[in-house]
């Protein structure tokens, strides 16, 4: 049977005390557009294609609730789950649950983290926004985890991810699971929650664009723009209305399995440019003023 195999993150699930001002927050900030709002007020806000990459449910709490990866379609959800049973990792399939995705597959991972797998989600009409910051897409999660070396043989062995760079031996942990240099960054810490969720951008000029737009609507810049080390995006990072950070990047660095090198760029120091152990997060000597280590 084939392996069970992620190849991009699908969708972000919170839960706010402020869902209002959360929906508000990505439909006039961030441009998304509201598809659907379920009866319990979740609302389903999509990027462009999916029905949802985001998912806001009025809570009494603030926080994620789930990520979502979508598989490659090899396998049946029956057989994914079989898949996962057969490496001791417990999972349900669950049919016409939510809206959007007819089936998936719900687990979590070793850090305690909900997750939904799925082959299909419904399209949304809706296309990209056309005014706020309106990304690419969502490009990936970055959380901190209490069960670290764990967590990472999880990703890589069970869901096909494979790991690139890190900064600092076991810090920040990069892993990817098609040619972006990250989908997921694993920090360690002493407790599993979100550090960053972060959107791709089409350009530099998209970048400081997107700036104004934050500005505007009062959601200031709070580090950057700074070039990383691992990864080379060009990233800004900001606050939504539950104070949670969102990272805003382009130019992030392409994979390449085959060669297990990134595609050259002329901002590389080395050439080829193979995954490695990073010191320190910008490749501008940009300090942070915000200690994302501690979010
Ligand atoms: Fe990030």
């Amino acid at each position: 049977m084939a392996k069970v195999k992620a190849f991009r993150l699908g969708f972000a699930d919170f839960a706010s005390q402020n869902s209002e001002q959360m929906i508000e927050y990505y439909t006039e900030t961030m441009g998304l557009k509201l598809v659907e709002q379920g009866k319990d007020g979740s609302a389903y806000l999509s990027n462009g294609l999916d029905h949802h990459n985001i998912i806001i449910t009025p809570s009494d709490i603030n926080g994620i609730r789930c990520y979502g990866y979508q598989l490659d379609g090899k396998l049946t959800m029956e057989e994914v789950q079989k898949e996962l049973a057969a490496q001791g990792i417990s999972a349900i399939v669950k049919k016409d649950a939510k809206p959007g995705i007819s089936e998936f597959v719900e687990l979590k991972d070793p850090s305690g983290n909900l997750l939904h797998l799925y082959n299909q989600m419904d399209q949304a009409a809706s296309g990209f926004g056309i005014s706020g910051v309106v990304p690419l897409k969502l490009g990936h999660i970055a959380f901190c985890s209490n069960n670290l070396k764990e967590t990472i043989r999880f990703y890589e062995e069970a869901l096909g991810f494979s790991s690139t760079d890190q900064i600092g031996e076991d810090f920040a942990n990069f892993l990817t699971c098609n040619s972006d240099h990250h989908v997921l960054n694993i920090v360690a810490s002493t407790e599993t929650k979100l550090h960053h969720i972060a959107f791709q951008l089409k350009d530099a000029s998209h970048q400081y664009l997107s700036s104004d737009v934050l500005a505007k609507h009062g959601h200031p810049v709070i580090w950057g723009p700074s070039r990383h080390t691992a990864g080379h995006n060009i990233a800004t990072y900001h606050y939504d209305p539950d104070h949670q950070v969102i990272e805003l990047y382009t130019d992030m660095d392409v994979y390449i399995p085959e060669l297990g090198i990134f595609e050259p760029r002329p901002w590389h120091k080395e050439l080829p440019l193979k995954p490695k152990v990073w010191d320190g997060l910008s490749s501008w000597g940009t300090d942070f003023v915000m200690d994302l280590g501690k979010i």
